[in-house]
């Protein structure tokens, strides 16, 4: 492997020290949804890949399922909560309209030093997260950052719409960023893209400024995500190639030096079809799409989780993560883990 560049010229780097998750127990399969809209568990799975999802209970909110990843990743960087400086809170499913998700998750863990706020950026949430705080660690401003991705879309979910219900689960992941002296582990390139033209294609409309709760909605279905599947199904495989490819060529690396490919979990056709573009085998990407169905923001750090917990990557391995989604949005992070 190439010494890859270091855009920041910084000293620093940006180093995973700890990662976690938390899933609610509940599961709703393919089968109990077919008693719910006319489709079949062969449909979803020949379709999407997926053969359950994991759905919150009335009392467990986003910021409890954060709360629960976040406290596992510190606990796995070996630090306590008030080492905290930074947390940011990835989700398009917030505890509330204000304060943020980001300050009940700050209470929760009594995390007194951090800052904190939440990012909007759909599916590319994390994503976009690391790349935020991989900034504040390079230039010398925090030591370390809390990057969670939560959602609990199930709350959004119409479940009488057969195009939706089927996709997506509830679910948090997070990891714990440390700035680190010693060498060239831990992100090495972020790149984050957005393209507002298509925003119709993957929207949850009310309640906002827009439509506001105050005002009778024209149409009540817009309190549930709406989504156009077909729409952005082949902008996904050609975004997650095309920012995979910038991030190979950017840092002069060959897709052979990758250990390991971690994907927002959308579609597993996506995925597959992403990766026999980019010539990436099987056993190099990493896929949980069936148990968890699109998790949103906290799909890139569960999955990072597992993969790091199942012992597929290690400490040194590359690895990229990549996600797509509303917005559009989309970006990458090549990282040495
Ligand atoms: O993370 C970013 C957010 N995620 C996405 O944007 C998802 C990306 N898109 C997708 O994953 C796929 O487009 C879907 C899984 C959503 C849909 O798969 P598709 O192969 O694109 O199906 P389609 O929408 O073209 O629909 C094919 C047929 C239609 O019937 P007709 O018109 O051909 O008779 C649909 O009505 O399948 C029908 N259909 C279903 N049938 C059974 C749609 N949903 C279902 C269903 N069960 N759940």
């Amino acid at each position: 492997m190439n010494n890859p560049i270091n855009d920041f010229h910084s000293p620093y780097r940006a180093v995973i020290a700890g990662h976690g998750s938390y899933i609610p127990e509940k599961i709703l399969t393919n089968e109990e949804l077919a008693e719910m809209v006319d489709t079949s568990d062969e449909w979803i799975t020949t379709r999407t890949g997926i053969k359950k999802r994991h759905i919150t209970n009335e009392n467990e909110s986003t910021a409890f399922l954060a709360t629960e990843a976040a406290k596992k990743a510190i606990e796995c960087a070996n630090l306590n909560a008030q080492d905290i400086e930074i947390i940011i809170v990835a989700t398009i499913t917030p505890e509330m309209v204000f304060p943020s998700t980001a300050s009940f998750v700050q209470l929760a863990l009594k995390a007194e030093k951090a800052w904190c706020f939440d990012l909007a950026a759909a599916c590319s949430g994390f994503v976009y997260g690391l790349s935020i705080a991989q900034q504040f660690i390079q230039s010398g401003r925090f030591k370390n950052a809390l990057v969670i991705g939560a959602e609990t879309l199930t709350k959004i979910t119409d479940w009488k719409d057969r195009s939706s219900c089927i996709l997506f689960g509830d679910g948090a992941g997070a990891v714990v960023l440390k700035r680190s002296e010693d060498g060239k582990r831990g992100i090495i390139y972020s790149t984050m893209h957005a393209d507002g033209n298509s925003w119709e294609a993957l929207n949850c409309q009310a309640y906002g400024s827009r439509y506001p709760s105050s005002k009778k909605l024209d149409d009540p279905q817009k309190i549930y995500m709406q989504i156009k599947g077909r729409e952005v199904y082949q902008q996904a495989i050609r975004r997650i190639v095309e920012t995979v490819n910038h991030c190979l060529d950017h840092c002069g690396l060959t897709i052979d030096d990758i250990k390991m490919l971690i994907s927002h979990q959308m579609n597993a056709r996506i995925i597959e079809s992403a990766v026999k573009r980019l010539n990436l085998p099987d056993e190099k990407v990493f896929l949980n799409i069936n148990e968890y169905g699109n998790t949103s923001a906290a799909s890139v750090p569960i999955a990072l989780d597992e993969c790091a917990r199942q012992g597929k990557i290690k400490r040194g391995d590359l690895i990229i993560l990549v996600a797509f989604g509303a917005g559009l949005t989309w970006g990458a992070n090549i990282i040495e883990f």
